[in-house]
């Protein structure tokens, strides 16, 4: 199996409008494949504007708000046609090189075309990964058995408790929120 890099990947539409999305980069050679679910905004913008920018961040809120309903984070301009999350440690511009048609998940090819650094890396906190499980399972309420999401969630929630400072928190009571509701 090929390494996923869990990421904070924006795109834009032909207006320019940019959307804000978290998905699981898989590593393919020198570059990156992203593959987004039916239906999906960051497909049909990687359709019209075929390239992308993969925002690395340790502020988990981005993860928890855009599945929450708060996508509204600051972006700046980059070099190619979308912008990067402000508050990111570093970033990589992507740009599509071709497409693996498939009805589901298509997988949209890219090469990297630029990195930069902005922030240096603080190091692992246990929450910060917890937080990012708890949203993958925030997207997967529909398909998983109520009981799987209240196991792995009481687990979680332990480290949380444990780690979080006040952002994981936040971001943590966020998706707790709409698990509940
Ligand atoms: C860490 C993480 C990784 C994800 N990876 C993917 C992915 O690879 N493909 C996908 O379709 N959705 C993925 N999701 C779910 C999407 O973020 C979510 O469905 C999102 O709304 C995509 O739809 P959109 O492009 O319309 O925003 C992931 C969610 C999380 C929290």
């Amino acid at each position: 199996m090929p390494m996923i890099r869990e990421t904070i990947v924006t795109t834009a539409d032909t207006d320019g409008r940019v959307h804000i999305a978290p998905l699981g980069l898989i590593a393919e050679d020198d570059g990156w494949i992203i593959a987004p679910f039916h239906p999906s905004a960051t497909l049909d913008n990687l359709r019209a504007v075929p390239f992308a920018v993969a925002n690395h961040t340790d502020d988990v809120r981005v993860f928890a708000g855009c599945l929450t309903g708060r996508r509204d984070w600051p972006t700046l301009a980059c070099s190619g046609p979308v912008p990067r999350l402000a508050d990111a440690l570093s970033h990589s511009e992507l740009a599509v090189t071709h497409v693996t048609e498939d009805e589901q998940r298509p997988r949209f090819h890219c090469r990297v075309v630029a990195i930069a650094t902005h922030r240096p890396f603080a190091g692992f906190n246990r929450a910060q990964a917890a937080v990012v499980e708890a949203a993958i399972l925030v997207s997967r309420l529909h398909m998983l058995p109520r009981e799987q999401v209240e196991r792995e969630i009481a687990h979680l929630e332990v480290i949380v408790g444990k780690t979080a400072g006040p952002a994981e928190r936040q971001a943590w009571d966020w998706l707790v929120e709409k698990i509940r509701a």
